[in-house]
């Protein structure tokens, strides 16, 4: 089990760079299997989630080649495949993007019904509404969607959740009624960022998309769409966590390479915890020299605070002076990382569907574990923090979504070692694993 080692109390300085956008990525590389002709993908995060929906593409057909600067080269060459692997589907929700592309492109699909972080309740009914809607006659057998349609024919869809918008639910109809007949036209459309990338991505490739970004979206179908290239949007969620780590460890850095107009909310939250913060093109300069403020935070769809930095600043406010509360909307229950900040001595009290942090003087390190991607985030995060030594396990969660974190936080001064963490008397795997390059410790 893979760890990181944190040594915290160290004030980050310098500058980073922000990678290619996770969220952006996935359903356009799912979108691929549209078109007719070669896809060029540029700023592509090399994050195990991108690399497991390569696989997905890969067994479904789709010629996929990555090379070292962070481009992929994606060809579709055998389109009679529609059984998107169950292995790799269950270990990532996100390749559920597969769904629409395949039923428009096609004409088929068997996609099992997807796994992924456990943040709670995650339906895909809306996903399925939508394709119906759009024609697609939808079956479950054996725990997957199969999916079928001769053409799909363009809709009116409303694609409105208990909660609000779907983002890969809008990602899914959208990309399979750019093929339908006719004009779909979604409403409540989610408006993150990444949406708005995807559909830029679909018109490079020839489609008529209106009203990206609003709640509205437009769609003429067309007859085929071709091959293209695309640059993928910064990940506004990394830049955003390597700002919230500058402050967490009252220092002083500069995030560049950042989309700073797609994370206003995240920006004026942290002004208004008194870190100082100074954006200017594609540069965050962040100092925080003193405590950070504690504040009342509201996860919310686009352009709110996102409910995939509500972690980060919970781990940001547990050390500040005052009291705030922490409620998300888009997932209730996504506050599996309260139990692990009280390890390290945060004083966080349970509250309904969020958590009333009282900012403590310090945090001292201890073993945690990271139970998915941003609650992994969040523990990193409070590792800087902390007094003394802090055991971050299970970090292959944070791998499936950031780009090398702990060697871009370790070039702004911090000390992260990734580990090997054996449980207790497993002696073989601890011999077997002493070989390689990792550290590995005993818990
Ligand atoms: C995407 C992001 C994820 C982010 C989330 C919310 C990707 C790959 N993942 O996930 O990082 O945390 O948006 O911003 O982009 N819902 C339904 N029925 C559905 C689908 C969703 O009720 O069919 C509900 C969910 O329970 C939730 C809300 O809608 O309350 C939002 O979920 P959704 O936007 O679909 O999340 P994802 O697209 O899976």
């Amino acid at each position: 089990m893979d760890a990181f080692r944190i040594l915290g109390g160290r004030p980050l300085s310098g500058t980073v760079d922000v990678s290619g956008s996770k969220n952006a990525a996935l359903p356009i590389v799912a979108a691929t299997i549209l078109a007719d002709g070669p896809v060029r993908l540029d700023r592509v995060p090399d994050v195990a989630d991108v690399r497991t929906l390569a696989m997905v593409l890969a067994r479904l057909g789709v010629g996929v080649h990555r090379n070292r600067v962070g481009q992929m080269h994606l060809e579709n060459i055998d389109r009679s495949r529609v059984h998107a692997d169950p292995r790799l589907v269950r270990r990532m929700r996100a390749s559920f993007c597969v769904l629409g592309p395949l039923v428009a492109r096609r004409r088929r699909a068997i996609v099992p019904l997807p796994g992924g972080c456990a943040i709670g309740d995650r339906p895909v009914d809306l996903h399925l509404a939508g394709l119906a809607a759009l024609g697609a006659d939808i079956r479950l057998r054996n725990g997957c969607v199969v999916a079928e349609a001769r053409r799909l024919v363009g809709a009116p869809i409303h694609l409105a959740g208990p909660r609000g918008p779907t983002v890969t639910g809008t990602a899914n109809v959208m990309s399979a009624a750019t093929l339908a007949r006719g004009t779909t036209v979604i409403t409540a459309a989610a408006t993150e960022p990444e949406l708005v990338d995807l559909g830029r991505f679909l018109v490079t490739l020839g489609a008529k998309i209106e009203g990206l970004g609003t709640p509205t979206i437009e769609i003429q179908g067309v007859d085929q769409l071709g091959g293209g290239a695309h640059r993928v949007i910064p990940d506004r969620i990394e830049a955003a966590t390597l700002a919230i780590a500058a402050a967490a460890s009252r220092g002083e850095a500069t995030v560049r390479g950042a989309a700073i107009e797609h994370m206003a909310a995240v920006l004026a939250k942290l002004d208004e915890m008194g870190v100082r913060i100074d954006a200017r093109g594609d540069a965050i300069h962040v100092r925080a020299a003193d405590r950070p403020r504690t504040a009342d935070v509201v996860a919310c769809p686009y352009p709110g605070i996102p409910t995939d930095v509500q972690p980060q600043l919970m781990a940001l406010a547990a050390v500040g002076p005052g009291r705030g509360q922490f409620v998300d909307r888009v997932f209730p229950d996504r506050f599996h990382h309260v139990r692990e900040l009280k390890r390290l001595g945060a004083r966080i009290r349970g509250i309904p569907g969020g958590g009333a942090v009282r900012g403590v003087h310090a945090l001292a390190g201890a073993p945690v574990t990271a139970t998915d991607l941003r609650a992994g985030a969040a523990l990193v995060l409070a590792g800087l923090a902390a007094e003394g030594v802090t055991l971050v396990r299970r970090i292959g969660h944070l791998d499936r979504g950031y780009e090398r974190l702990d060697e871009k936080l370790n070039r702004l001064g911090a000390s992260i070692e990734r580990t090997v963490v054996v449980p207790h008397g497993s002696a073989d795997q601890l011999a077997a694993r002493a070989t390689s390059t990792a550290t590995v410790n005993v818990e």
